[in-house]
């Protein structure tokens, strides 16, 4: 493995951009190659089954550009096939869901948390027994929001109704307690102002952006790997639905243009 190779991140959309932006500025030496499965986002609502077949379509692709290193950006796919990447793959893998609970763990003080995420990942039960694994005295209280996420691939992310919905999504929390709430699902940290209101303004948001970061670089620099060369940072993106739409999504989410944006067929 040469330490010029790239990066390798993949979303269902564009919320693993709120990764992405994190890795662009701990690592500005890299070259990162992003790709979202906007086709088939949500991921949230589908299968187990469906949701493995889309994430290991996505791996492959970028395996074959010849990545050093893989972020899983996306808590659903990391909630189904995160383990058996790491096992199987001949690269590091880094996941949101680690990354997400060593945040939770290290803010909460009194050890009552939520966990907000989609559909599936809440279902698949995987965050709350890691968490419960790594600090049995936490007490988690664990909230599906489907909705959220199509409002904000379709950039609605100031609409009124996403305030309804969290309202709705977060009324059972208000009498229990919790200090902590994990964002468990990339594309949530676009609406955190709407959750922090909601919630009341002394509850901490936790998202897993920054601890990714570091934990690619630190892989890296173990491995000897770290891309000392670069002088210009590379970015590439990749689509599998209308690079336009990608395109205005990817200016919002990480606040500058990009220029080409790459449609491929998974
Ligand atoms: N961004 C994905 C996650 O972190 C979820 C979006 C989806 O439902 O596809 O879980």
């Amino acid at each position: 493995m040469t330490p010029d190779a790239p990066i390798g991140l993949f979303d269902s959309g564009v919320g693993g951009l709120t990764i992405m932006r994190s890795l662009m500025r701990q690592l500005p030496q890299e070259k990162l190659i992003y790709l979202g499965d906007t086709a088939r986002v949500p991921y949230g609502n589908k299968s187990p089954q469906a949701i493995i077949r889309y994430t290991l379509d996505c791996v492959n692709f970028l395996i074959k550009q010849r990545i050093k290193l893989l972020v899983v950006a996306c808590f659903t796919a990391s909630s189904h096939v995160l383990y058996l990447l790491q096992e199987t793959l001949p690269i590091p893998v880094i996941g949101v869901i680690q990354c997400g609970i060593e945040e939770l763990t290290r803010t909460t003080r009194s050890g009552r948390v939520a966990i907000l995420g989609t559909t599936s990942t809440i279902h698949s039960g995987i965050i709350q027994s890691l968490l419960q694994q790594r600090s049995p005295l936490i007490t988690a209280f664990s909230i599906a929001c489907p909705l959220f996420v199509p409002f904000i691939e379709e950039g609605l992310i100031e609409h009124p109704a996403l305030m309804l919905m969290a309202r709705h999504y977060l009324a059972s929390l208000k009498t229990e307690n919790i200090d902590s709430a994990l964002l468990a699902c990339t594309h949530y940290p676009m609406i955190r102002s709407i959750i922090q209101e909601v919630l009341g303004k002394d509850i901490a948001l936790v998202e897993p952006a920054m601890s990714c970061a570091r934990s690619a670089q630190h892989t890296l620099a173990q491995k000897g790997w770290l891309n000392q060369q670069n002088q210009k940072q590379d970015c590439l993106f990749y689509t599998t639905d209308d690079t336009e739409k990608f395109r205005a999504s990817a200016h919002q989410f990480l606040g500058f243009p990009i220029e080409t944006v790459r449609p491929i067929d998974l």
